[in-house]
């Protein structure tokens, strides 16, 4: 349950680790906030969330859960691993099938270190089928989500949730009335004291930061990721829209990542410039 607080700069943040950017909002996203990360494709939306996620759980030994719709775990995990993340210093859980779930989970229970969950479509469609719900309703995704996210928080406490991507549950079940679909889910994660991260597809004229509209205003922030062309050159930028409860700098910044680390780089410090 989010709770008043009494003072300025109270607020606990979850930083997003790129050097350059949580200056700018005050340290980080405030804890249990839902957030929208939104871009075109390729934009390292996956690789923003997860470098945030892991560098919490190396740091302060935080539980996250990463839902992948969009491309496998093990799509995922390679290309992280290219990337130079090193996952020895945190535990790593796969979820291949819920049923053996609780058995997982319990081997994690004493451990010290922090923890990345990783589920992907196939395991969740897999207890789709086995529990035979309806997979044409949306109701039967998310419910899955939903309770293994729960199952996570009263097992081993939950810090984080990336689900990579809103915009690909959106094509695996049909929201009926998504205002109040959406409603529901944004306030099941504060509720639940979880830093989220939502990925958002956007098309490419980057016209739009979410499929319904709805979500630009459920969400506690929005991180909008793109690419811009300078003369050849094509950059990564990277700005805040919105975060509740922060000052913001909403300027645009260059995006990098270099010897595993990202990096905000602002105006004489661009790299093309
Ligand atoms: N070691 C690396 N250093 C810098 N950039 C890399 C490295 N490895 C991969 N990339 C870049 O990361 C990008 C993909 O990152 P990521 O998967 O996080 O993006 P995304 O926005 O989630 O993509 P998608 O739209 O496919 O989901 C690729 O375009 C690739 O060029
Ligand atoms: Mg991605």
């Amino acid at each position: 349950m989010e709770k008043i607080i009494t003072k300025r700069n109270e607020l606990k943040r979850v930083p997003l680790h790129i050097q350059g950017l949580d200056e700018n909002i005050e340290g980080g996203i405030p804890e249990s906030y839902v957030v929208l990360i939104c871009g075109t494709a390729g934009t390292m939306k996956s690789s923003v969330c997860f470098n945030s996620v892991y560098n919490e759980c190396v740091n302060k030994g935080k539980i996250a859960l990463y839902i992948s719709l969009e491309q496998s775990y093990v799509s995922l995990l390679n290309h992280i691993i290219n990337m130079g993340y090193d996952l020895s210093k945190i535990n790593i859980l796969l979820i291949n099938d819920l049923s053996n779930i609780n058995s997982q989970l319990s081997q994690l229970k004493e451990s010290k270190k922090g923890t990345i969950i990783f589920g992907d479509l196939g395991c969740i469609r897999k207890e789709i089928k086995d529990t035979k719900i309806n997979t044409t309703a949306n109701a039967g995704w998310v419910n899955v989500i939903k309770n293994l996210v729960k199952k996570i928080k009263s097992d081993l406490g939950l810090d984080m949730f990336v689900l990579d991507s809103l915009s690909a549950l959106y094509v695996l079940g049909k929201f009926e009335n998504p205002r109040i679909e959406l409603f529901f889910i944004f306030e099941f994660l504060r509720d639940l004291n979880i830093t989220s991260y939502l990925v958002s597809e956007m098309p490419l004229d980057g016209s739009k930061y979410s499929e319904y509209g709805v979500e630009d205003y459920l969400s506690d922030g929005i991180i909008y990721i793109r690419l811009s062309q300078f003369r050849r050159a094509v950059v990564r930028e990277i700005s805040i829209v919105k975060m509740r409860s922060t000052s913001v700098n909403t300027d645009v910044f260059s995006l990098e990542f270099k010897n595993g680390k990202f990096s905000a780089l602002y105006g004489g410090q661009n790299p093309l410039l």
